[in-house]
């Protein structure tokens, strides 16, 4: 699965351009501020409709224009999908697939899985639980289909089962439909989830030796409540906090991944280029994960600024895996020669050069 053509219009300093992206792997160059990471944003945007750089897309529109448009042809062994969004100064935007309007975003997450590996990626060890838990369930959501009804579900019994506990008196036997939603959907998708972990570790911990040698460094899911007892249980027994604090305090909106070294956080221990390196193998193995299960489409890689932070061997090493991960990936750096020795002959290779927002292609 692969963008084979991408046209940009309007996304920060970038000057309007068609692309013709390599399948494997595109190498971005250009000095700080010439528009690389902006080239990224702007794939970003046409897999999931939202920039990671800002959570509003308003500062993703070039200063003094209205919109931003993203286009791409994707082809890929089932077919191919012409993907586009727009989004205009009114926070309107506008997804297409094949030609029609869609209105949620999973559709195009469903088809364009992307990962994305930036100098913020660290923030998955150390920011908080929400960090893990979104990484965790993007997983989930690629590889069990009824993972995204179940998750709806959640949601929906928590909205409704706090605005319950918040109230003065509370309506028993309305509480308990929701408990009983609550667990069903939470029960569920803990199930997803650790299946997902049990198939997600060995292909992480192989992926992580092939990058570092970081000895007793384990991963671990915890599921939101007491692993020994059902959630109705624990539920019931803690309502009386939960009508204190007036949410609900267990359940898998509580969920984490844990990251240990010898007995302690991973984030207190490691350097920031061992950092990098964990996280790109956590992202790496979930794409080497969605491709071993073969349902769902491949995933493609966007990686923000890959040689910084890391030395000669880390680099030429990262670039190793993500050239064998056959995916299509398009990595940023200042300067091309940064990475210029770490492909192994043969390896399709396009090269753009960016310069004030003019991307150019130069191999
Ligand atoms: N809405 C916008 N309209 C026009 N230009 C913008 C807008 N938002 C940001 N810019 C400018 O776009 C330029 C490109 O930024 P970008 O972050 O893509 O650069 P970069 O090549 O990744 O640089 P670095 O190497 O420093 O990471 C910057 O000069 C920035 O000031
Ligand atoms: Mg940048």
């Amino acid at each position: 699965m692969a963008l084979t053509r991408l046209s940009v219009t309007g996304v920060r300093n970038l000057q309007p351009v068609t692309l013709h992206p390599s399948p494997r792997i595109n190498l971005i160059s250009g000095s700080n501020g010439s528009g690389k990471t902006s080239l990224l944003e702007a794939i970003h945007i046409l897999g999931l409709a939202r920039s990671f750089r800002s959570t509003r897309l308003q500062p993703v529109i070039q200063h003094d224009l209205d919109s931003c448009t993203v286009f791409g042809q994707l082809d890929a062994d089932a077919g191919r999908h012409l993907l586009g969004v727009t989004r205009d100064r009114n926070a309107d935007f506008q997804i297409r697939i094949d030609g029609r309007t869609v209105s949620a975003a999973s559709e195009l997450v469903q088809i364009l899985p992307i990962q994305l590996i930036n100098p913020d990626s660290f923030r998955l060890l150390e920011g908080a639980p929400k960090q893990r838990r979104q990484f965790l369930d993007w997983g989930v959501f690629h590889v069990e289909h009824n993972f995204l009804a179940a998750w709806q579900r959640l949601q929906k019994a928590l909205k409704q089962r706090n605005s319950l506990l918040r109230r003065g008196r509370i309506d028993r036997s309305l509480l308990a439909v929701w408990d009983s939603e609550l667990c069903l959907a939470g029960e569920t998708i803990d199930q997803l989830r650790r299946d997902y972990i049990v198939r997600l570790k060995p292909v992480f911990e192989e992926t992580l030796r092939r990058l570092i040698e970081l000895d007793g460094l384990s991963l671990s899911y915890y599921r939101g409540w007491d692993k020994e007892r059902p959630l109705a249980d624990v539920i019931a027994s803690q309502l009386d906090r939960d009508v204190q604090l007036g949410h609900t305090q267990a359940g898998p909106q509580r969920a984490d991944l844990r990251l240990r070294i010898r007995g302690m956080s991973a984030v207190d221990v490691l350097s920031r280029g061992q950092q990098k390196l964990v996280v790109a193998a956590m992202k790496i193995a979930q794409g080497v994960l969605l491709k071993a299960v073969g349902r769902a489409a491949h995933c493609l890689y966007l990686v923000d600024d890959l040689p910084s932070e890391l030395d000669q061997q880390h680099r030429d090493a990262l670039c190793r895996l993500l050239s064998d991960l056959d995916c299509q990936v398009f990595i940023t750096c200042v300067e091309a020669g940064q990475l210029h020795g770490s492909w192994q002959t043969g390896t399709p290779l396009a090269m753009f050069h960016v310069e004030h927002g003019h991307i150019m292609q130069t191999e």
